[in-house]
């Protein structure tokens, strides 16, 4: 088995000029300098999902969707995913949602981390999604990011988030340390139920 876990590092938000950008730039010096895992940018804006539209749960069924297929089928290459996402009306952006509506299988059991940004870091979005994520057994972490408050004033009206001081690399550290745990955790627990399965 391989110890390197690949994560996968979902921009969550799509409009001209998010914001999500000077996050992504910040969080990937700290994901692109760990030896247990590697990572790849999976922008929603790229996926170019449609607005869920189908005849029942992926879960159930397979999608007729393109680019939700791709998506789909994307997902299932990662050991956890790591969003980076921002707050709209207290909750996660539409977009994560949907990408999550979207794809059952390739979710299923793996640990979920976040990078959030607001006023309050996202906070609320990131509760919400943490909720979503437990229809798909995933896991998800207690290690979080949180850019808000004066972080997120200063970062959103140009200093660069790796300016703003060291005191976002501890929660970046635990939150990568905590992907790394489950990850492996929830690989072995998948191995051992196939093989209980076979025996
Ligand atoms: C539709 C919408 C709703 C928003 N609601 C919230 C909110 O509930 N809490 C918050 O902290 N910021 C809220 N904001 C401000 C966002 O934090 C800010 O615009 C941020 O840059 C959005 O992320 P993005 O630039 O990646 O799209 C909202 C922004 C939009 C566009």
């Amino acid at each position: 088995m391989s110890e390197t876990l690949n994560i996968g590092l979902i921009v969550g938000t799509t409009r001209e000029g998010r914001f999500a950008d000077r996050a992504l730039e910040w969080f990937e010096t700290k994901i692109g300098a760990r030896d247990d895992m590697r990572y790849e940018v999976l922008d929603l804006r790229e996926a170019a999902l449609p607005f869920f539209d189908e005849a029942g749960p992926p879960a159930a069924k397979t999608v007729t969707s393109e680019n939700a297929r791709a998506w789909g089928e994307k997902l299932k290459e990662f050991d956890g995913f790591i969003v980076v996402t921002a707050e709209y009306n207290h909750s996660i952006p539409a977009t994560i949602k949907n990408a999550f509506d979207y794809a059952f299988e390739g979710w299923r059991r793996k640990p979920l981390g976040t990078v959030g940004y607001g006023g309050v870091g996202a906070a609320r979005a990131v509760e919400h999604l943490r909720l979503v994520a437990i229809n798909f057994g995933m896991v998800p972490v207690a290690g979080a990011v949180s850019i808000g408050g004066a972080d997120f004033v200063k970062a959103s009206q140009g200093t660069p988030i790796a300016e703003l001081g060291d005191h976002l690399d501890g929660p970046a550290k635990t939150l990568l340390d905590d992907m790394a745990f489950w990850g492996q955790a929830a690989k072995l627990a998948k191995i051992e139920a196939e093989n209980r399965q076979a025996a």
